[in-house]
């Protein structure tokens, strides 16, 4: 099957499990702003759950939790992110932020309670019979999503519009690791916790993919359709963020883009052939359009 019928597939199960996990929850308007929020977007940390795990035969239902369980605390980040007090966006996935189609109050707990669902699915017995494995896929979500993890790289991200000199590109790199590589570290890590294998190629992996997408991302910023995107784009410069973008320009970041999923691309060959589907993955977060 090719990479996007995969990613397809993948993105169904996902959005299947998700509806599972979520109709647990009433009417209310939290509860509809969290099923609202976890709907689209292209799944991409929960296709890496699913196709880390996959490369140690874990059963499909376990890895599917995992990946449920990103997506929530991803879909968490980006309500936030959206919030007037941060980003200040009004469109997401093609559809009004969550503070948009309902208010600033039903976006903040709607947030909070997504991730707080992704601890309770991790946690839950049915992600994995050792209680063991499940601590300690709590332990490293609770660090990459957390104040020394993506929280912090939001922070840093939001000190750099108004921090009088530039970021340079080692300042820059760090942010980046932080408030998007971390979280897209996690699902390759834990496809490796839930087989208790060694998870240091596919953190290997992870480092270089998490640049390159956000550096994507940034490009997509100065160069992508907002229509296709789902979000308001060229925004990125104006309010002064610090990227790999502004400091070097398109073509220089491109280039590193590219450069990084070569060395993505290199971690992976312990997998072989497995990992293909992983290196298809590298190469789809850098030639994306939305
Ligand atoms: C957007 O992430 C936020 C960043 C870290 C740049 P994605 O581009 O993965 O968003 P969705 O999930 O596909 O909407
Ligand atoms: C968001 O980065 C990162 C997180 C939500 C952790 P951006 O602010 O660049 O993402 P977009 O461009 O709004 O999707
Ligand atoms: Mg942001
Ligand atoms: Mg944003
Ligand atoms: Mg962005």
């Amino acid at each position: 099957m090719s990479f996007q019928n995969d990613l397809t597939r993948a993105q169904a199960e996902v959005q299947e499990e998700l509806d599972r996990l979520l109709a647990a929850f009433g009417e209310d308007p939290v509860a509809e702003a969290m099923r609202y929020a976890t709907r689209g977007g292209k799944r991409l940390r929960a296709f890496l759950a699913l196709e880390s795990a996959a490369l140690f035969n874990v059963p499909r239902a376990r890895a599917l939790r995992v990946a449920a369980a990103i997506e929530c605390v991803h879909a968490y980040s980006l309500i936030h992110d959206d919030l007037p007090c941060m980003d200040d966006d009004d469109l997401r996935r093609g559809q009004p932020t969550v503070h948009r189609k309902w208010d600033e109050a039903t976006a903040v707990l709607a947030g909070d309670a997504l991730q707080t669902l992704a601890f309770e699915i991790v946690a839950d017995p049915a992600t994995h019979p050792d209680g063991a494995v499940r601590a300690e896929l709590v332990l490293t979500l609770a660090q990459a999503a957390g104040g020394g993890g993506m929280v912090l790289g939001q922070a840093l991200d939001i000190a750099a519009e108004t921090a009088e000199a530039a970021l340079t590109l080692e300042q820059i790199s760090e942010l980046q690791r932080l408030k998007t590589g971390r979280l897209l570290e996690w699902p390759c890590r834990a496809g490796a916790l839930l087989a208790g294998a060694d998870p240091a190629p596919l953190l290997e992996y992870a480092a270089k993919l998490g640049l390159a997408f956000q550096i994507a991302d940034d490009l997509l910023d100065v160069e992508g359709d907002s229509e296709k995107a789902g979000k308001a784009l060229r925004k990125d410069a104006e309010a002064g963020k610090a990227t790999f973008v502004s400091l070097l320009g398109v073509e220089p970041a491109r280039a590193e883009a590219d450069k990084l999923i070569e060395q993505a691309k290199m971690s992976l060959l312990i997998y072989s052939p497995k990992g293909a589907t992983l290196a298809d993955t590298a190469r789809y977060v850098v030639t994306r359009d939305r």
